[in-house]
């Protein structure tokens, strides 16, 4: 068995040799700037429009409506403002959800606290959103929806084709946030209808610091980014050549054996599941059954804290993550936790395993019976003290 023994795929992977041969020319030999016009430059230009054509390809979207950007949480910023800047004279209110990552509702509070009005659609306990809700709450004055394609801590799975066609049909420009998703589910934004999608390298074997904005070609749309007129004017700022050609080789790479992959994951994700529900008692499964992200796992042990779980797992050599308290290392309940209802004392035992590439069967085995272990001498000993989690990236 190999050490450690990471299920923290959710949070970020590692990246995969390929791409990473993938990208080395781009810090050496082909180095130019894409925006200048000698042969070195024209390289890096070659490079990155392929690239574009790769993500494009793996979106069903065409070239000219792939934006690169520096991650997900960029992208989800440029989607929300950029869509109000662009439409605040034809309306200015906005629908999102409450477990949406920090990335799509921060921008929702500062827009809320510029004059923008914005609501929150209800989920259910699984942390699902109802598209009868999103018909009842569009308002003439909506001009955007923002549901994420699934939830980065508890795993849900939403129904975006029946809000995108719901959007579609009503005029309402519609957004979501698949960073948790690409190489995971199928995203072809002419199915799903969504006008923009916000994708990062780094959750599917890819780079970190690069990332992608689907703009659907038509859609009014302002940048968020001032300076050189990169990106057709839509984004300044020297671009990250060899993170995009990451990009390009990853996205590729993750949709060769998707299907194969996540059938693989999935049987594991489901044995975990059940072990963890053999080996110890008053263990909860958060999320959905059947709407779930291959890979996710989330559960909540009653009478225990999930950072000093997360600690006593790391010293056993294995990688997850605590769903219950914010990346500030706040000791409150995750904000998707409190959404969904899950009662303030069992948040606190919160603990997500995100499975990838690198996980085995043998692997799971040792995590369930460490954690039984673990589990066990802490409700002997009582509470401990929490540290910082990383369930909300
Ligand atoms: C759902 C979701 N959106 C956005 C982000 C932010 O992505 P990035 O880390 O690339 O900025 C993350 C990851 O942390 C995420 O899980």
């Amino acid at each position: 068995m190999e050490f450690p023994i990471y299920l923290d795929h959710a949070a970020t992977t590692p990246t995969h040799p390929a791409v990473v041969e993938a990208m080395l020319p781009y810090f050496t030999d082909c180095y130019g700037n894409p925006a200048t016009l000698y042969s070195v430059g024209a390289m890096a230009q070659d490079a990155v429009e392929s690239a574009r054509e790769r993500v494009a390809a793996a979106l069903n979207a065409f070239p000219e409506e792939i934006l690169f950007t520096s991650g997900g949480t960029e992208s989800d910023n440029a989607a929300i403002r950029g869509i109000a800047l662009a439409h605040s004279d034809r309306g200015r209110h906005l629908l999102t959800t409450p477990i949406e990552h920090h990335a799509v509702l921060e921008p929702m509070e500062t827009l809320a606290r510029c004059g923008f009005s914005v609501e929150l659609l209800p989920v259910d306990s699984e942390g699902r959103v109802d598209p009868d809700d999103v018909a009842r709450r569009i308002r003439p004055d909506t001009i955007l929806v923002s549901v994420m394609h699934a939830n980065n801590e508890i795993g849900t799975v939403q129904p975006i084709a029946e809000i995108g066609t719901l959007c579609r049909e009503r005029g309402v420009l519609f957004h979501t946030d698949a960073v948790q998703t690409a190489g995971k589910l199928p995203i072809d934004v002419r199915a799903l209808q969504v006008d923009l999608l916000s994708l990062t390298a780094h959750k599917f074997y890819g780079p970190k610091g690069v990332g992608a904005l689907y703009i659907r070609r038509g859609v009014r749309w302002t940048r968020f980014q001032d300076g050189g007129g990169q990106e057709r004017g839509r984004r300044g700022g020297t671009l990250n050549v060899p993170g995009i050609v990451g990009m390009g080789a990853a996205i590729e790479l993750a949709l060769q054996d998707r299907e194969a992959e996540c059938q693989r994951l999935r049987a594991l994700r489901d044995y975990l599941i059940q072990r963890l529900m053999d080996a110890i008692p008053d263990v909860h499964l958060c999320g959905s059954r059947e709407h779930r992200l291959p890979h996710n796992v989330h559960v909540c042990v009653d009478g225990v804290e999930g950072e000093p779980l997360l600690l006593a797992l790391d010293a056993a050599g294995i990688c997850v993550s605590a769903g219950s308290a914010c990346s500030s290392g706040s000791t409150e309940p995750s904000h998707v936790l409190r959404a969904i209802g899950v009662p303030r004392d069992r948040a606190r035992g919160a603990l997500r395993m995100t499975l990838g590439r690198s996980t085995t069967q043998e692997a799971l085995d040792y995590t369930v019976d460490t954690l039984a272990a673990v589990v066990r001498d802490l409700r002997r000993l009582g509470g401990v003290q929490p540290v910082v989690s990383s369930a909300s990236l």
